[in-house]
C-alpha cells in the first residue's frame, strides 16, 4: 500500500555584519554587541523527512569535514525543539551546504534556524514566535537572526533583534579563505589586544549604518562599514590583509572582514561590478572562493513536498 510522505525544505541565507561593535566581555563569557546583520544570497538547504530516529546527512560543495552528529548545530536544534514540546526527535535532516564553514557567515546558525523551522512544520507543532526565538538564542548568538533574514540590528549577544529597513538591495562579493577561524579565539584575541592597549579604535554605534541602509546609497554605506573583530581576525590570519587590499584595488567601494572571519565582504556599486570584482578576486589568488551576492533581501523560505512511497 502506498503512503504519502511529507518532506519539508527550508532554504536559508548566510549573513554578513555591516557593523560589528563589540563591547566588554560579560560575566557569562559573551561580549555585549551592537551589530547590523545583513542576510546575503548564498544559501544552505535543509530538508527534514520523517524517520524513526534522528540522523543528519551532509552534501554540497562546503560539506567536507563537518560532523553529522550532536556536534552539528542542526542536530542540536532538532533535539532542543523536540525536548521543548516533549516528543522524540524523529527526523532525517539532509543539509546541502553552500555556505563555507567557520567563515564568519553564520552557516551553522543558518542550518540550525532552518532545522527549527523545518521540524516545527514536519511535526505539526505550533511554536509561538517568542518561544522559537528563545530556542534559537539558546543554540547560538546568530541563530535568531537566521530565523528572520533581511537586515536587523542585533544587541545583547546578538540575539535581541530589531528589523532595519533597507531601501535598496546591495551588491556584495564574498571572498572566502581556505581555512576557517574559531569564533571564541577571535573574541579572545580582541580581549588580549584591548588588555595590552594595542587594539584599534572602536567602530562606534550602528545609527550611521542604519541611516546609510535607509538612503540606498552604496557609497555612503561603504564609508560606514566597520568591524571591531577585524584587527583580531587579521592578527590570527594575516593573509586577510592581502584579500582586503585586492578587493579595494579591484574597485570595491568598501570591504571588511565578515563577523569573526575569515570571509571578507566587499561592497560593489551594482550587480555587474560585483560579478567583475568576484572574477578579479579569484584571479588575484588571495581567496579560494569569491561569489557575487545580493544583500538585504534574503530570507528563509519553507516549502512542503508530498511523495508517494
Ligand atoms: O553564540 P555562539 O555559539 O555563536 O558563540 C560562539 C563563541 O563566540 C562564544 O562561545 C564566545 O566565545 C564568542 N562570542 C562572544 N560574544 C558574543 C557572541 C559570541 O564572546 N556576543
Amino acid at each position: 500500500m502506498s503512503e504519502t510522505q511529507r518532506m519539508v525544505t527550508v532554504r536559508v541565507p548566510a549573513k554578513i555584519n555591516l557593523l560589528l561593535a563589540v563591547g566588554p566581555r560579560r560575566p557569562d563569557g559573551f561580549h555585549e554587541l551592537s551589530t547590523v546583520f545583513c542576510a546575503v544570497g548564498l544559501y544552505d538547504t535543509v530538508t527534514a523527512s520523517p524517520a524513526t530516529d534522528l540522523s543528519v546527512r551532509l552534501t554540497g560543495p562546503e560539506s567536507a569535514g563537518l560532523p553529522a552528529d550532536a556536534r552539528n548545530l542542526a542536530w542540536r536544534a532538532a533535539v532542543l525543539l523536540a525536548e521543548h514540546v516533549g516528543i522524540e526527535p524523529r527526523v532525517r535532516l539532509s543539509i546541502d551546504k553552500a555556505i563555507p564553514v567557520a567563515a564568519g557567515l553564520a552557516g551553522g546558525s543558518a542550518d540550525a534556524a532552518a532545522t527549527l523551522l523545518a521540524c516545527a512544520r514536519l511535526w505539526n507543532l505550533t511554536v509561538e514566535p517568542a518561544a522559537r526565538d528563545a530556542l534559537a538564542a539558546e543554540l547560538g548568538s546568530d541563530v535568531s537572526f537566521a530565523l528572520h533574514g533581511g537586515c536587523a540590528l542585533g544587541t545583547g549577544r546578538g540575539e535581541r533583534l530589531r528589523p532595519v529597513p533597507a531601501t535598496a538591495a546591495s551588491s556584495w562579493v564574498l571572498a572566502a579563505a581556505s581555512g576557517g577561524l574559531s569564533t571564541p579565539q577571535v573574541y579572545a584575541e580582541l580581549d588580549r589586544q584591548r588588555a595590552a592597549g594595542t587594539g584599534s579604535p572602536a567602530v562606534g554605534g550602528p545609527e550611521p549604518v542604519i541611516a546609510a541602509l535607509g538612503s540606498g546609497d552604496p557609497h555612503l554605506l561603504a564609508d560606514r562599514l566597520g568591524n571591531d573583530l577585524e584587527p583580531a581576525a587579521l592578527a590570527l590570519a594575516p593573509y586577510l590583509g592581502a584579500t582586503l587590499a585586492a578587493g579595494r584595488r579591484l574597485g570595491a567601494l568598501g570591504g571588511l572582514v565578515s563577523g569573526s572571519g575569515p570571509t571578507c565582504a566587499f561592497l560593489a556599486p551594482d550587480g555587474e561590478a560585483a560579478e567583475r570584482l568576484a572574477q578579479g578576486l579569484l584571479a588575484s589568488g588571495t581567496c579560494r572562493f569569491a561569489r557575487a551576492v545580493v544583500g538585504g533581501a534574503a530570507r528563509p523560505k519553507l516549502t512542503v513536498r508530498s511523495n508517494q512511497s
